[in-house]
């Protein structure tokens, strides 16, 4: 393997090289194109303080995007032949341009390189992360209108307590997603920053033009201080994945409801056959194995927020104990993004059994509207509570009756779907 600091001498044990790159090197390859792109603005950069001439500028700028287009066609791969992906592109560079490869690092760090690859990361996978939970959000609003009035039963601890219906399970989501676009939004906003041109953390003796840069891949700003640049390697990982988490807890519990949902002891929901599989000896079984692997997700982000925190035990400054924050973060994204990918044609094409769940809907159920509805007429609420407890099956209703007249802002009555369409418009 040829490294970036070979000075001669020394060569290096081929056990301590593997234990070093670790899966570092194909981890990389997430990052590779990030990491061409901010080195292309970087050489832009340098050409503007007359480090590099027009002609160096030019002929590196084509041979990153080579680069680039021989990474995505597979051409180029990206393996441990390298020690990481900052040293395949210098060589990559060096063996086709010579002098002007050898000149591309000059100003910077592979520390501020990998910084910018992460941050460029987090920013594409936040946008995605913004993008599926709006889609998501739309997917159950639309649920959530078509079957508004479908009566359900509402539980709490898993026991029947009162009629609800399906517009109003389908609304918590889409106003949960709601949420989600918006916190990936502000941590996008948080995390728009350009650590490149920090260098190892305290900057270079060159009038860096950090502000052209930071526009041309762009970020909103520039990270100021080189040293919190480097100090905030895995804080940064650990805002994306606070708010790949909050969108994984929701998708946690709504695959939770669609696993209990979905068995024969309720009955209320179908899976779509696509979304399920079969058992290799028991011909009778469709199993929900999609719905399963999607409650897994949060289990992911979790055990990677605990990865990184506990690796961000340091000092100030670089480490390579940096290098063990990658890995999770980029695994966690990666789930977290595929999974939410399939809520909205989940949403889209769940089958319901409106008569099971209004078979759920039992006399005893409507105890709370009448216990209400004493209570409106003037008697103390906890007088109008012990009279219906002593007759608890008294006093018809209907599912619908029910529903309708729950109107404040929100419930059965209301949904209050207009709120949340505009809302989510707000956040596009
Ligand atoms: N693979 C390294 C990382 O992820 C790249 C930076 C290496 N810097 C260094 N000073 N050894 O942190």
């Amino acid at each position: 393997m040829r490294h970036l600091w070979d000075k001669g001498g020394v060569s290096p044990d081929e056990r301590v090289e593997r234990f070093l790159a670790g899966e570092d090197v194909h981890w990389d390859r997430e990052l590779f194109l990030h990491d061409i792109r901010a080195s292309r603005a970087h050489v832009a950069g340098l050409a503007r303080i007359a480090l590099l001439s027009a002609d160096e500028a030019a002929a590196l700028d084509a041979s990153l995007g080579a680069l680039a287009d021989e990474f995505t066609a597979g051409t180029f791969v990206l393996d441990d032949r390298f020690e990481d992906g900052h040293s395949a592109i210098e060589l990559y560079l060096t063996e086709r341009l010579g002098d002007a490869g050898r000149k591309v690092h000059t100003g910077r760090s592979r520390n501020d390189q990998v910084l910018v690859a992460l941050r460029l990361h987090a920013k594409e996978t936040l946008d995605h992360l913004h993008a599926l939970s709006l889609a998501s959000a739309d997917a159950f609003l639309d649920r959530a209108e078509r079957d508004a009035m479908t009566p359900m039963p509402g539980y709490t601890h898993l026991q029947r307590a009162v009629p609800s219906s399906v517009g109003l399970w389908m609304a918590a989501f889409a106003e949960a997603f709601l949420d989600d676009a918006e916190n990936a939004r502000a941590t996008r906003t948080l995390l728009d920053a350009c650590p490149l041109g920090t260098a190892a953390g305290y900057g270079v003796n060159l009038p860096l033009d950090r502000v052209g840069v930071a526009r041309d891949l762009g970020f909103s700003r520039v990270l100021v201080n080189p040293m919190y640049a480097q100090n905030s390697r895995g804080k940064l990982d650990l805002a994306l994945l606070s708010s790949l988490s909050q969108a994984a807890l929701d998708l946690r519990r709504f695959a939770w409801d669609l696993s209990l949902f979905s068995t024969a002891e309720f009955g209320f929901v179908t899976l779509p056959e696509r979304f399920t599989t079969g058992s290799s000896i028991m011909p009778n079984k469709r199993n929900p194995d999609v719905v399963e692997l999607l409650r897994t997700v949060y289990a992911v982000v979790a055990g990677a927020q605990v990865e990184v925190s506990s690796a961000l035990s340091l000092p100030s400054g670089y480490h390579r104990d940096l290098q063990a924050t990658k890995g999770p973060t980029l695994r966690a994204s990666r789930a977290a993004l595929d999974a939410l990918a399939l809520v909205p044609e989940l949403v889209r094409s769940l089958e319901l059994s409106p008569a099971r769940m209004r078979a759920a809907i039992t006399s005893d159920l409507y105890a709370t509207d009448r216990a209400v509805d004493l209570a409106r007429q003037g008697v103390p609420f906890r007088d109008a509570y012990r009279s219906v407890a002593e007759d608890l099956q008294g006093g018809a209703s209907t599912p619908e009756q029910s529903l309708a007249a729950r109107v404040s802002p929100g419930a059965t009555g209301d949904l209050g779907l207009s709120e949340l369409r505009s809302r989510a418009s707000a956040l596009r």
